[in-house]
């Protein structure tokens, strides 16, 4: 039968990307990376004053159909003073400069309730000669404000740890084309490329449309996440995977480790090993950290929950391991009230097949409900090893448990 079994430490894969539940400003395993991290993303709380809940498919309905879903638990954005606030963003702030290599560079995502704030607390931590861009991410999303212009845009704050900095603006670089036309005379040369025209102090100019263009720091290209994305995860306040993806490919090389030190759904990590690159992703909801792990499909990842892991106790897992190492799942009971009611197996999102060894987690197979498959299989064959045949369980609310296997 199959008992819970607490551990801290899961390992997928080659485990090179680090998803740490811990504080990102005060936490001692942060030291380990010192002067590692290349670049450094934190989208923090701004400080709206709301508390920011998410939902998540259940079951193989909820994946295929969009419902239904469950509650789950996000984090509060109220702080009880500006100087609270503040004080999270110099945590922050401090934590990337100790983090950076010295070519590194910190990014750090606010909105208008803290930005100029952000700004001011930035330079003096950094220097103002490190001061690299403000990036403003203009979007359109529902809503008009009666009372003010309407607040559509974020700004990300970029700093190098030195004057040395590096960033390579070349790499996010676009067609013309792709870009706004302007009032210039169009034409075609001999080969068919078509360009526009400015004359200049009786000088001809040409813009070839097919040339690349670097990006400006105004960025308008990029939408928000609408309502029903498939990027979604179901977290609050995820950030769409094309506006990192643009900012790491012009800081990160691959082979190169980032770091988010507020990791939400993980949309860092899946751009870092997208790029090639690896990730150290830390947040204090554990939740938070298993929404990365399954961002990253459960792949060549180590995971880091806290004992004490807010979860509540473990639900029930049924199932059998035959001698060949033939593992079946027969249900799993998540002793949820508000969960919904449904197969044997649909409060599971995700699972994997392995062992524990000294205390780790160390998975062989993974299992995971996707968009694209909402089904689960429930079977896997575990290979022989060192190491007592476990299971780790993610349930629809993001719960992760492992329960190892006695054959009482
Ligand atoms: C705005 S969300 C990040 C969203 C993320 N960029 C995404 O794309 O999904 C902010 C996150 O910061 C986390 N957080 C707040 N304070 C933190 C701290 N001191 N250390 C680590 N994480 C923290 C919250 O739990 C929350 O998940």
């Amino acid at each position: 039968m199959f008992r819970p079994y607490p551990v801290e430490r899961l390992v997928f894969g080659s485990g090179e990307s680090r998803l740490l539940c811990a504080d990102a400003v005060s936490d001692p395993a942060l030291e380990a990376y010192r002067g590692r991290v290349q670049t450094v993303y934190a989208d923090p709380p701004f400080m709206t004053g709301d508390r920011l809940d998410g939902r998540r498919p259940f079951g193989e309905r909820g994946w295929r159909d969009g419902k239904p879903t469950v509650a789950l638990p996000g984090f509060s954005d109220r702080f009880e003073s500006r100087d609270d606030h503040l004080a999270l963003l110099r945590g922050l702030a401090e934590q990337a400069k100790a983090l950076l290599t010295a070519t590194g560079l910190f990014m750090l995502h606010t909105d208008w309730h803290a930005s100029a704030h952000a700004r001011l607390l930035c330079d003096g931590i950094f220097g103002e000669r490190c001061f690299v861009n403000e990036v403003i991410w203009a979007y359109e999303s529902g809503g008009r404000a009666r009372r003010t212009f309407s607040r559509k845009h974020d700004t990300v704050l970029i700093y190098g740890r030195t004057p040395d900095w590096r960033l390579e603006p070349e790499k996010a670089a676009v067609p013309r084309s792709s870009r706004r036309r302007s009032h210039m005379r169009r034409a075609v040369d001999a080969d068919g490329r078509p360009y526009s025209i400015m004359v200049s102090g009786g000088k001809e100019y040409r813009y070839y449309d097919d040339d690349p263009v670097t990006p400006g720091d105004v960025w308008t290209d990029i939408s928000h996440l609408q309502q029903r994305d498939p990027e979604r995860t179901g977290w609050p306040t995820q950030k769409p995977l094309k506006l990192l993806l643009r900012l790491l490919s012009c800081a990160l090389h691959p082979g190169e480790l980032a770091a988010d030190l507020c990791a939400g759904s993980g949309t860092t990590a899946a751009a870092a090993v997208r790029l090639g690159a690896h990730c150290l992703a830390v947040d204090l909801n554990p939740a938070a950290c298993v929404m990365s792990a399954l961002r990253l499909d459960l792949k060549d990842l180590t995971l880091d929950l806290p004992a004490e892991a807010p979860s509540g106790p473990a639900g029930r897992l049924d199932g059998t391991l035959e001698g060949s190492g033939l593992l079946l799942l027969s249900a799993y009971d998540a002793e949820d009230p508000d969960f919904p009611a449904g197969g044997p197996l649909d409060a599971v999102t995700a699972w994997a097949a392995g062992r524990i060894r000294d205390g780790v987690f160390l998975a062989q197979d993974v299992f995971l409900r996707s968009q694209r498959h909402p089904a689960l299989t429930p079977m896997a064959l575990l290979r022989p090893g060192e190491g007592v045949p476990a299971v780790a369980v993610i349930d629809a609310a993001n719960r992760l448990w492992v329960f190892a296997w006695t054959d009482e």
